[in-house]
């Protein structure tokens, strides 16, 4: 097998892992933190680390990096594409930084992206999987980042201290990583007098402040909306690219004139990526001005005629007549009434679908 390669980042580089490093890794398995968030039981002694470690150039199946700082040789940590399945251009997936002092310096996400590109473009990997336990949020933040979509759910697979967890199944395909790759990130859409961009973190008291105004909340799913609830929402969808099938984007619509957020549309895609749903929250100061039928005109509008989505639909409740006004204004056409169909706050609400499709659409 020809050697393995040497990946060269901005702050990182990658060299394939071998005897040298079998110490440090010996030592990482005592990082309690990282060993609960990979889902590690296993003791290891450190004459099997060395025979790992001797082992691993040479096996065709697995690319095993050590992860460095330029000047330097040593072993912060770890990422792999292993059980590689060449027939199928297929792989997994890990990665594993040591020590705190390690983590959260961007040297994860620099790693994943070298990977990614190494296993995508040099191997011509058509698929790269991986499995990251329901309690590690920032690995799925960092995962998100680079297009891993989940797949699924392995219920309870893990009994830590006395405790079921779940893992969640991810996977990037390489025309999805490619498509990424040459598109521009999103950045906004412009209205005569709004724009749709981004939610920010400076938009966290705002948008806290109107979505608990009862007014606001009575007809959405919340009860109280929480900061944390806010900060997840807005950190979410700094790594989310909209318009990608079977994930959502929550667009912040801001005045166009100050940035000042006055609402926020929720736009999720279908697996096809041909049909979408949309819904939308805004501060009541500023409905009864047409900027809502402004906003989500504009984002429909750009949907059919720039993402070439086939249908889009909006699902509300009976009772709230003016979301219901709104789809009609935007010429949407009711197709069902789905009787108690929610359990809603305490009872069970009737659902109302409303949708266009794009051959009916017409162009404002
Ligand atoms: C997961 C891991 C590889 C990430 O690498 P890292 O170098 O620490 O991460 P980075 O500094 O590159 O990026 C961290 C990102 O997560 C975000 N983040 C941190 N904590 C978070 C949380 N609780 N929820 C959501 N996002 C979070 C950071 O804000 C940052 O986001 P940004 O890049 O958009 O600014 C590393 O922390 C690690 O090895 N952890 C222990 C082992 C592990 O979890 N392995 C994965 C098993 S599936």
């Amino acid at each position: 097998m020809p050697e393995k390669p040497t990946l060269r980042g901005k702050t990182v580089i990658l060299r394939p892992i071998g005897p040298e490093d079998a110490e440090a890794m010996y030592a990482s398995l005592s990082d309690k933190e990282a060993m609960q968030l990979t889902g590690t039981k296993q003791s290891f002694s450190l004459e099997q680390v060395q025979a790992f470690c001797a082992r691993v150039p040479t096996e065709e199946d697995r690319y095993d990096f050590a992860i460095t700082l330029p000047g330097e040789n040593r072993y912060r940590g770890e990422v792999v594409l292993n059980d590689i399945d060449w027939d199928n251009r297929s792989s997994n997936f890990r990665i594993a930084i040591s020590g705190t002092e390690n983590r959260e310096k961007g040297y994860g996400s620099e790693a994943t992206e070298l990977v990614l590109e190494f296993g995508f473009k040099t191997l011509n990997l058509h698929r790269i999987e991986l499995e990251v336990y329901d309690f590690n949020p920032r690995a799925q933040h960092v995962y998100k980042k680079h297009g891993f979509i989940q797949e699924g759910i392995r219920r309870d697979v893990l009994l830590w201290e006395g405790k079921f967890q779940s893992a969640i199944v991810m996977s990037l395909l390489q025309p999805d990583y490619l498509a990424r790759q040459s598109r521009a990130r999103f950045e906004s859409l412009e209205t005569p007098r709004l724009r749709m961009r981004r939610l920010r973190d400076d938009d966290l008291a705002p948008l806290v402040a109107y979505r608990n105004l009862p007014e606001v909340a009575w007809m959405q799913l919340w009860e109280n909306y929480d900061t944390e609830s806010a900060k997840k929402l807005i950190n979410g969808c700094k790594v989310v690219e909209p318009f990608t099938a079977n994930d959502s984007f929550q667009f912040a619509v801001a005045l166009k004139e100050s940035d000042e957020l006055i609402g926020d549309l929720y736009f999720k895609m279908d697996e096809a990526g041909k049909q979408a749903e949309i819904g939308y929250t805004f501060d009541p100061r500023f409905q009864g001005k047409g900027l809502a039928t402004e906003a989500v005109k504009t984002l429909i509008n750009h949907a059919f005629k720039e993402q070439g989505l086939h249908r889009i639909y909006g699902i509300t409740d009976p009772r709230n007549a003016p979301s219901i006004n709104l789809m009609k204004r935007l010429g949407m056409k009711q197709e069902a009434q789905l009787r108690k169909s929610l359990w809603f706050k305490g009872e069970w609400a009737d659902d109302v679908i409303f949708a266009v499709l794009a051959e009916e659409w017409k162009t404002f």
